[in-house]
């Protein structure tokens, strides 16, 4: 069974993606992670972010352990240098290059193939895994995803201010939606959430109720 979490900055996917592969035991697939760890390798490297895909080749050692959520550069564990809204907002540029979308999403589907997943992203439910059984498109408002995100950032040890965070992420999920090949849109036979003031828990029961009901 293939399970696409969609859903802009803040939205609260990683959270509930995850709880619902924990629940479901069900492998857990953070797409936005890979972005995000190319834009890091491509800052370090002073690459372009159009000319992302070197980051695959060698020299430049990257090790994606997708399955267990980690990321090693150089063999070293990079994974928590990966959240900040610095590198969200490089990881969003590389995110318009469509070689890049189209090489990356081919690297998705051949780790998941027949198997099952829960995959969490931006197009997770349109391009990704089109078939997938289940497809989830959660929102939020826009000051809710920034409080959660400034929260989960200042938790992380990170200094951090609401208005910069809020400006980052409103101009992140612009670039998304206006990138003109691959824009960021929820699938067409997705259900919406809105999870503005409903808890992770309620979320995540009704996404188990939408498996229930379908599968
Ligand atoms: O989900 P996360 O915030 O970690 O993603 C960082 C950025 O990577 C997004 O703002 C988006 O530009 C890009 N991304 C994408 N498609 C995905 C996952 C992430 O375009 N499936």
């Amino acid at each position: 069974m293939k399970i696409a979490i969609d859903g802009p900055a803040g939205c609260g996917k990683s959270t509930v993606a995850k709880e619902v592969s924990k629940r479901l035991n069900i492998p857990y697939l953070n797409t936005g992670l890979v972005y995000r760890a190319t834009a890091y390798v491509c800052v370090k490297e002073g690459i372009e972010p159009d000319d992302a895909l070197r980051v695959f080749e060698k020299p430049f050692e990257v090790k994606l352990d997708v399955a267990k959520t980690e990321v090693f550069y150089r063999g070293e564990e990079i994974t928590d240098r990966l959240s900040s809204e610095d590198v969200g907002n490089v990881a969003s540029q590389i995110a318009t290059v469509p070689a890049f979308r189209e090489r990356i999403n081919q690297y998705f589907r051949a780790l998941v193939g027949d198997g099952s997943v829960v995959a969490e992203g931006r197009d997770a439910g349109t391009h990704i895994f089109p078939d997938a059984e289940i497809k989830v498109f959660l929102t939020a408002s826009e000051e809710e995803r920034a409080r959660r995100r400034y929260e989960q950032l200042k938790a992380q040890g990170m200094e951090v201010d609401f208005e910069s965070v809020l400006k980052a992420i409103v101009e992140r999920d612009q670039r998304d939606r206006d990138r003109p090949l691959y824009p960021f849109r929820p699938a067409e036979d997705a259900v919406l959430i809105d999870t503005t003031g409903v808890s992770v828990e309620e979320v995540v029961e009704r996404v188990l109720k939408l498996v229930e009901e379908r599968v």
